[in-house]
């Protein structure tokens, strides 16, 4: 749901190493889909380790008001017993995505090709951002659209009743523009076929493919291409959710940064689409190791065991950009704390997401005596042996940027404000008990 909630400012000072174990929350990428894809199958689909940020239930209440039966039995385990593929329902109200762009742009997807209307709407933030990547091929597959100017938020969809199969490459790097029209390929006849020019996280592939649909992928000289073929029936299936990497980012950075932490992070998923932040924190230098590799739910998972040390600025190729698109305002801040300039490159998509994150982050930074460079689609952090805090940022309703300052200034010499810790409820609710008792002070 919006935000209503007033503005929580919060402190992050200086405060002793981290130890301990940092047991982050389900992959918010993977929550959404189990969601998604449950409400889409016949029968129950069983749950456990799922996401319980507001995005994550925003998109649950979505999924009750289609018509499915959604339900929590415990801590992260629920069950959805789904209406089958084509069996949405209209819902009485309009669907309140709140700030989740993932849960708005995958939802328009599952219903562009039943034929009901659904009107959508989201917080300040998720009503800025651009929805016509997502509604133009939904266009194409047959629904008919109509939003406010510029394809923003609110949009109203009627699905279409003679859906026809689409062949559709994408004109940036999105998983969210992948999975909108494979979901809505689910409903169409013949095969849906998604070609991107970088492969993106791949967790709707694996879970289709998991509850049965045909789909799959090649690498052409074209580019990615997935192939869908439409109208299965979806089948239930057990789904575990594994530990959010994006998530783990967070107190695996507080580590690296902080001297003398050493922390473990168990179950996080290494899906090789989400695995770029730790490539680069490899090339950096940094001290983690990947214990007990095994696979979870279809995912590849492993432990981290993260020590401070010292770290080099490097380079990191546009071509990885998809790969860690959620991680660049964290590593800006472990940037600051590196010998020598860190250069991101290929990153351009960060100025749509739920700020704009370069802007974001190099004004927080600089507020916070951090050098930073940016161009429309580049940002260069200089990093300095000791970064001086001592100032305020901006959060813009992110939650990734309230939890970057707030990492910040576990290790800046003067404390770090920010304007609001409240955003952060939508992917981390337990970010500020956990990372407390792993030794920071927060307040
Ligand atoms: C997501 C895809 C990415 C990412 C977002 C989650 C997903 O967005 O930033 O947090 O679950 O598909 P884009 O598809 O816009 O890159």
């Amino acid at each position: 749901m919006s935000h209503s909630a007033d503005p929580r400012p919060m402190t992050a000072r200086r405060h002793g190493p981290l130890t301990g174990e940092a047991l982050v929350p389900g992959d918010k990428s993977i929550s959404h889909r189990a969601l998604i894809l449950g409400a889409m199958a016949v029968g129950e689909t069983r749950i456990t380790g799922l996401l319980e940020g507001q995005d994550v239930l925003d998109t649950a209440r979505a999924m009750r008001a289609l018509g499915a039966q959604v339900t929590q039995h415990g801590p992260g385990e629920w069950s959805v017993h789904g209406v089958g593929v084509g069996g949405f329902s209209a819902p009485d109200d309009v669907i309140d995505c709140g700030n989740s762009g993932t849960g708005v742009r995958l939802i328009m997807g599952a219903v562009a090709t039943t034929p009901i209307a659904v009107t959508f709407t989201g917080d300040a933030s998720l009503s800025r951002r651009p929805m016509a990547r997502v509604t133009d091929p939904l266009e194409q597959l047959g629904a008919r659209i109509t939003g406010r100017e510029g394809g923003r938020l609110p949009i109203t969809i009627e699905g279409a009743a003679d859906p026809v199969p689409l062949t559709y490459r994408t004109p940036v790097a999105s998983a969210q523009i992948k999975s909108a029209i494979l979901l809505a390929g689910l409903n169409a006849p013949g095969d849906t076929v998604v070609i991107e020019s970088e492969p993106t996280r791949d967790h709707s592939e694996r879970m289709l493919a998991g509850f049965g649909a045909q789909i799959r992928t090649e690498t052409t000289p074209d580019g990615h291409r997935i192939t869908l073929k439409g109208r299965p029936e979806l089948r239930p299936q057990p789904v575990a959710v594994p530990r959010d990497p994006s998530s783990a980012a967070f107190p695996v950075a507080a580590a690296l940064i902080v001297p003398g932490s050493q922390i473990r992070v168990p179950g996080v998923s290494r899906n090789p689409t989400r695995d770029g932040l730790y490539v680069t924190l490899l090339e950096m230098g940094a001290d983690i190791t990947f214990e007990n590799p095994r696979e979870e739910g279809g995912e590849p998972v492993a432990d981290l065991l993260v020590r401070h040390g010292p770290l080099k600025g490097v380079t990191v190729p546009a071509d990885r950009a998809a790969s860690m698109i959620d991680e660049f305002p964290i590593l800006s801040v472990i940037a600051s704390f590196a010998e020598g300039s860190t250069v991101m490159n290929g990153v351009s998509e960060l100025r749509v997401k739920e700020s704009d994150r370069i802007d974001a982050m190099a004004r927080g930074l600089e507020a916070n005596g951090v050098t930073v460079e940016e161009t429309p689609d580049s940002m260069t952090v200089h990093g300095m042996a000791r970064v001086p805090g001592g100032g305020h940022a901006v959060t813009h309703l992110d939650h990734r940027i309230a939890m970057s300052f707030l990492v910040l200034g576990m290790a800046t010499e003067e404390p770090v404000t920010i304007d609001d810790a409240e955003p952060i409820t939508t992917s981390f609710p337990d970010f500020v008990p956990l990372m407390t008792r792993l030794g920071a002070a927060l307040a």
